[in-house]
């Protein structure tokens, strides 16, 4: 399956990017997003739980496309592939990156925001990208302007994206999805308060739905 194709397919096109600091935090955490709404994770690897949530949230919810975040050199591709991610995500791209992503078959969204990196990416065939740091590489403005160039390319933005800024994002034809972090804030999952993660997810994959079916109109 290609990226495009997951993320299309998605019921709710907002993806929360996840940071695991207590590994006992991963089901219920997962339960609250799932219940609220929310049809798919980012997991990161920027703790050394990532990979061990992963197989956690896969055996307890294996229907749910769990993807691998902050994924930053083949061998953590290769982890993160084995700890059975549905998806991997990369801040950026790097050679090495990209020629390990075309010998595996999981769909790979690296990281793009120049037009640059946009043709690197779809050098190697990857025409849907994550957009990151969104709000800081020019923003949904910034995102309008590539569809010119490049028609055929879809966008995943994230990186100061907030409930307040995402209607702008979501309104574009070339953004297939959103993330960010603004569904799992810290200081919530630190009290483990999972009903109040489960109300902000359920309030943007309501919002989030009506934005995108004012795109498709
Ligand atoms: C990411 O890796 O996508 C970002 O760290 C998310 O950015 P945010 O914390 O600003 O949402």
């Amino acid at each position: 399956m290609t990226s495009d194709a997951l993320l299309s397919g998605l019921s709710c096109p907002v993806i929360p990017v996840v940071v695991i600091e207590e590994i006992d935090h991963a089901i219920p955490l997962a339960e609250a997003l799932f219940s609220g709404g929310i049809a798919a994770l980012e997991i990161t690897l920027r703790t050394d739980l990532g990979l061990e949530a992963i197989s956690r949230i896969k055996a307890q919810f294996p229907e749910k496309p769990v993807g691998a975040g902050t994924v930053c050199n083949p061998e953590q591709f290769g982890d993160a592939a084995r700890a059975g991610a549905d998806f991997i995500v990369s801040p950026g791209a790097t050679s090495a990156l990209l020629s390990t992503a075309s010998n595996y078959s999981l769909p790979f969204l690296p990281g793009a925001v120049t037009a640059s990196e946009v043709l690197c990416a779809m050098d190697k065939g990857f025409n849907t990208v994550k957009f990151f740091p969104a709000e800081t590489s020019g923003g949904a403005a910034a995102l309008r302007a590539l569809s010119g160039p490049f028609p055929s390319v879809s966008f995943m933005p994230t990186g100061g994206i907030t409930r307040e800024n995402l209607g702008a994002y979501l309104r574009l034809q070339n953004v297939v999805a959103a993330g960010g972090s603004w569904l799992t804030p810290r200081a919530l999952c630190v009290a483990q308060q999972w009903e109040q993660i489960q109300q902000l997810a359920s309030d943007t994959a309501n919002l989030s739905r009506a934005l995108k079916s004012e795109v498709s109109q």
